[in-house]
Parts: C-alpha cells; sequence; structure tokens
C-alpha cells in the first residue's frame, strides 16, 4: 500500500477532506501569505471563489502554490480548487514564477461595442501598450455598458464611451480601483424602507403582501418572465430552512437594466429582499453580483452595512423580528452562471454547470434547501407595488399587456439608454418615444429584442408588440429586454457570427450538443454560403438535447438570418 506523507496536514473532526494530499506539498511561505490576502474570510469551501478572487486581485494571476495552500485551507482536493479556477473566466492559474502585469484591461468587443469601434479599440491599445510588461489587454464580452460604447475596464474602473487616450490616461494616473457612484453615501429618505416598516410594524400582513403581488401581475425580470407570486407561494409552502437567492449576473449581450436600477436606487432591491425574506420566511440571503460591476459592489458594501446599522435600531423596535443574514457574492465572469441553478452551484463554491430539473430550485435549491431566486429588477418593484397597490402596476401596459418593463436600448439610436416603458410597446415606438429616434445616417435594419439569445427580427417587424409571450411565432423572444437596432450599414449575418462565437465562449461544456453544437455553428457561419440543413440539424440537436436555456437559445441568430435575411448567406 503506498505511504502517504500527512505530517503537514491537520484535518479537523468531520471534515470531508482526506488526510494525505495528493498532489503538490504545500510550502509553509504559501500558507502564511495565503493567511494574509485572505483574512476575514471564513475557511468555507462555498467560499472558495470569494477567496480566489483575493489571489486574484493580489497577484493578477493565481500562483500554483497558493491555489494549493488554499485547497489544504478549506479542505478540498487540489483538483476541486484547479477545476474551480479554471471554469471561471476572471481567474487564470499560472506558475509560482510566471510574470504577471500589475493591470488588466478588458475591452468589450460584443454586439453594441463592435458597433461602435470596439475591435479597433482593443487593436489600438495592443499597439499602443506593446511592450509594457505591467498591462495586459484583453478581449471581453459585454461588461453591461453597451449605452455608452465602446466599453473597457481598466483593472477595476469602468470606462464607458472608451478611447485608447481614456484608457491610456487612467493607466498614467492608476485609476484602476472601482469608480464612485453619484449615489453613493446619500442620505436616507422617507420613504427608504417604508414599505418594510409597514410589514414589520403590523400595517401590512404577508398574506396581503402576497395578494399585491398577485395582484400586480408581476412576472420574473430575469428572462423567463415566470409570475413571481407562483414562486413565493411555492417556496413558502416549504419547510424551513428556506433561502433567497438575488440575481445580478447581467451577462446578456445588450442588457444594463440591473446595473443601472443598482447604480441609481439600490435601496429598492434591498427593500425588496427583506420584504420577500419576511413574507416567504428565508433565513438567509445571498446576492450574486456579475464580477464585472465594481461600482455597484462598492455601493452594496456600503449599503449594507448602513442597513445592518438600520436592522439593529429596527431589533429594539420589532423584537419578534428574524433578520435574515445578507452574504454580497462576487461572480467571476461566466455567462452561464445568470443561469438560477448555475448560480447556486457558483454560491456552493463549484463551478457554474447547470443542473438538471426537476427538481426546480424553489423546492431544491441552494444546499438543497427551497429557494427563491429573483432577478433583482423583479424585486426591485416590491416597494412601487406596495406604494401604489398591486391593481396600478397591472394597469400599466399597452395593447393588452400587463406592467411596466426596463429596456436596456443599444446600438443605431440616438439616445441609447435604459428606459421604463409599458409593456406591449412596439420597437418603432421605443425608438421614438424613448430612444430619441434612429441615430443620424442610420435606417432600421433588423433588431435583437432579447439580447444574444433572443433572435433578429427585420424592420418589418417593428411594429410588434415588445412583451413576454409575443414574439414565439417569429422564433424570438425579449428575454431580459436588452433592444439592439441594427441599420443598413450591418451586417446582420457578421452580428449572427459574432453573438455565436459568444455563445461558444460562454458554453459550460457539460452537454456535448452545446459544446460541441456551438463550435460547429460557428464555423459553418464562417463559408460564404451556409449550409442551411446542417445548421438545421444543428439547431434542432441544441433545441432539444441542451441542459439549460444556453444552448436551447443558441441557435437563434442563425436560425433568424435563414428565416428572415436568407439572401445574406446564399452564394
Ligand atoms: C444562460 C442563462 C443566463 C441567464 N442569465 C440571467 C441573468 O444574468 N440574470 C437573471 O436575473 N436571470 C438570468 N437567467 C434567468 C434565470 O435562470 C432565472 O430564470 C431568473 O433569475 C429568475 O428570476 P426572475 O423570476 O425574477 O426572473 C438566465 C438564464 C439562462 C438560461
Ligand atoms: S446547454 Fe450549454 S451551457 Fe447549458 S448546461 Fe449544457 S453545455 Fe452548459
Ligand atoms: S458593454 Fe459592450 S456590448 Fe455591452
Amino acid at each position: 500500500m503506498p505511504q502517504t506523507d500527512d505530517s503537514h496536514a491537520v484535518a479537523p473532526p468531520g471534515a470531508r477532506w482526506r488526510a494525505g494530499l495528493k498532489g503538490r506539498q504545500v510550502e509553509p511561505q504559501a500558507r502564511e501569505r495565503l493567511a494574509v490576502l485572505c483574512a476575514g474570510l471564513e475557511p468555507r469551501a462555498d467560499l472558495l471563489i470569494e477567496h480566489l478572487h483575493r489571489l486574484q486581485d493580489a497577484d493578477g494571476g493565481l500562483r500554483q502554490g497558493l491555489l494549493a495552500a488554499l485547497a489544504e485551507r478549506l479542505r478540498l482536493s487540489q483538483a476541486e480548487v484547479h477545476e474551480v479556477a479554471t471554469f471561471y473566466h476572471h481567474f487564470g492559474p499560472v506558475d509560482d514564477t510566471a510574470a504577471l502585469p500589475a493591470t488588466t484591461v478588458r475591452v468589450c468587443t460584443s454586439l453594441s461595442c463592435a458597433m461602435a469601434g470596439g475591435e479597433s479599440l482593443l487593436a489600438g491599445l495592443r499597439q499602443r501598450l506593446a511592450g509594457d510588461p505591467a498591462v495586459r489587454v484583453v478581449e471581453a464580452p459585454c461588461i453591461g455598458q453597451c449605452h455608452r460604447a465602446p466599453a473597457a475596464c481598466a483593472g477595476q474602473h469602468q470606462l464607458p464611451a472608451a478611447s485608447v487616450e481614456s484608457i491610456s490616461a487612467a493607466l498614467a494616473q492608476g485609476q484602476t480601483g472601482p469608480r464612485a457612484l453619484p449615489v453613493s453615501g446619500a442620505p436616507e429618505s422617507a420613504s427608504d424602507y417604508a414599505q418594510l416598516r409597514r410589514l414589520l410594524a403590523g400595517a401590512l400582513t404577508p398574506d396581503a403582501v402576497l395578494a399585491e403581488l398577485k395582484a400586480s401581475g408581476l412576472r420574473g425580470l430575469g428572462g423567463a418572465g415566470f409570475p413571481a407570486w407562483r414562486k413565493w407561494e411555492t417556496v413558502r409552502a416549504q419547510s424551513g430552512p428556506r433561502y433567497l437567492v438575488v440575481n445580478i449576473d447581467e451577462g446578456e449581450v445588450g442588457t444594463f437594466k440591473d446595473w443601472q436600477l443598482l447604480a441609481t436606487q439600490p435601496r429598492l432591491a434591498l427593500e425588496g429582499l427583506l420584504i420577500a425574506a419576511r413574507v416567504v420566511g428565508a433565513d438567509k440571503a445571498w446576492i450574486y453580483l456579475r464580477d464585472e460591476y465594481h461600482d455597484c459592489r462598492v455601493l452594496l458594501q456600503d449599503e449594507l452595512a448602513a442597513l445592518r446599522q438600520r436592522i439593529a435600531g429596527w431589533q429594539a423596535e420589532f423584537p419578534q423580528v428574524a433578520w435574515p443574514e445578507i452574504e454580497l457574492r462576487r461572480g467571476a465572469g461566466a455567462y452561464v452562471c445568470g443561469e438560477e441553478s448555475a448560480l447556486i452551484e457558483s454560491l456552493e463554491g463549484k463551478r457554474g454547470l447547470p443542473r438538471l430539473k426537476p427538481p426546480i430550485v424553489a423546492l431544491q435549491g441552494l444546499f438543497g434547501r427551497p429557494t427563491l431566486a429573483h432577478n433583482v429588477e423583479t424585486l426591485s418593484w416590491l416597494p412601487a407595488i406596495l406604494e401604489r397597490g398591486g391593481a396600478w402596476l397591472a394597469g400599466q401596459g399597452r395593447r393588452g399587456r400587463s406592467g411596466l418593463r426596463r429596456f436596456s436600448v443599444s446600438g443605431r439610436v440616438k439616445k441609447p439608454g435604459c428606459y421604463l416603458a409599458p409593456a406591449g410597446i412596439t420597437l418603432r415606438e421605443l425608438i421614438d418615444e424613448y430612444a430619441g429616434g434612429m441615430a443620424d445616417g442610420h435606417e432600421l435594419q433588423a433588431y435583437l429584442p432579447g439580447g444574444a439569445s433572443g433572435g433578429i427580427l427585420p424592420a418589418a417587424l417593428a411594429d410588434l408588440p415588445l412583451d413576454f409571450d409575443t414574439l414565439a411565432g417569429q422564433g424570438a423572444f425579449v428575454g431580459s429586454m436588452a433592444v439592439v437596432l441594427l441599420s443598413q450599414q450591418d451586417s446582420v449575418r457578421e452580428v449572427a457570427a459574432g453573438l455565436m462565437h459568444f455563445f461558444e465562449h460562454e458554453s459550460c461544456g457539460q452537454c456535448t450538443p452545446c459544446r460541441a453544437g456551438t463550435a460547429q455553428a460557428r464555423a459553418l457561419m464562417q463559408a460564404p454560403a451556409w449550409d442551411a440543413e446542417r445548421l438545421a440539424d444543428l439547431s434542432n440537436c441544441l433545441r432539444e438535447a441542451s441542459i439549460c436555456g444556453l444552448g436551447q437559445a443558441a441557435p437563434n441568430p442563425f436560425d433568424s438570418v435563414l428565416r428572415f435575411f436568407p439572401r445574406e448567406v446564399q452564394s
């Protein structure tokens, strides 16, 4: 029997880690440095990604020696740490002696930025910084600043409307930390947390909240549009402990509504969270924030600190109330982690691999417990619904649709931005009434109603109501309401190819149809004339055999081109 040397290992009773580490030995210096870098973080396996962020932020990469020490600290195998470290795009395991640049600049080349010159910005920046060992320039998918394209991020400093000059200036001035948002430190107003206080004081009962929610017709705004009250009732009916998860992963190309909401009204999200937690009886809540939103992370950290103080005050006033603990977690650059079960895996400290359903997360979610998972905007509607009544929200809308929708509008319009508009508004109305019309010199050729996933529609269909369930006949959907406008200056086939590149890059790889199918589709889409038959086969296979919505929606771009713009891809 092989002998193991476990002299360096201290396994606590009951740990799932086995004495006798496999793999690399842990150096004492690595152990000491790890302790310094991860000070204040509990050594819990579910906090693996938080630990990895500390190492990545400190060194600009993940040194193998520190990863071995981390495995020891979290009582995980080195293989488990390695597989998580290599899954997320914002982590990079490297040799202990590798030279690492102090700053990484990410330049977005996704659709809205590509239209605004993202590719030439990337090339220009690479040229300008060639030979500078302190900076690494990488291409990145959408960073949620599509309304001010092209966007980049220098270290943790988001730079909308970026140019080679503005990025170089930020680097020269050492501006690589999170930017401050204007609402940061804003004093509390009388309306902040007012509906929560009514609930705590008994002026509203949990049943009354649920009744208003039902009356409002509020649907999940993360993409699927599922009625919110149904999930609440399901979770509430389960035995505890129950959990709440707030999804702020917002990785869908062209979507920035959650960023806009958080950056301007962060307390609505926190109030909605606390109301939901109280009504469904959630013991603990997690906020999962995409890593690219460094500014919102700082804002939320400050708001949560202030909220904890407020709660300390409320505890005296409402001694019977059990307050949920709230954990703020950082994503690490994986679009698929927006899918709720992948997000839950990520919160558990694992790779973001979507789970097979059933069971649905409302029954068996985080750590196997009933979990209410919501998009942050969905929860942010709670204060308004309780203040104005559910019927008020239900009464909004056009063409028989109900509610208000936050559209992220980008591309060839005069005023790209985030607009709160009636559900059922048409694209033409959205452009004319909200986005200032098409940009000068641009005529509408086509549009994406729901980011990368929602298909591409021709200008001839600009009078359809934009809402859940209305575009299925056209092979499209609104999803997270990311509307991107294309003009006669854009090539629809190139747009579709770029979106397929995105899906291939973001596929988690666990199902073969999605892993291999997105790569094959991208290759087929390079040909001057597309092989429509093979693409149709691939489309079928991706839709039928993919575990999650990423693979199921991946064929939408090429299916749309074949259906609405066939002449673009015929020889
Ligand atoms: C590939 C993929 C990515 C997703 N990304 C997000 C996301 O970034 N934010 C989000 O709220 N929902 C996202 N979703 C939808 C979630 O799985 C889930 O439906 C949603 O968070 C539930 O909240 P809601 O009911 O409030 O919409 C994504 C789904 C898929 C399939
Ligand atoms: S469909 Fe794609 S992203 Fe979704 S689980 Fe399968 S491989 Fe992963
Ligand atoms: S920030 Fe570039 S496309 Fe969204």
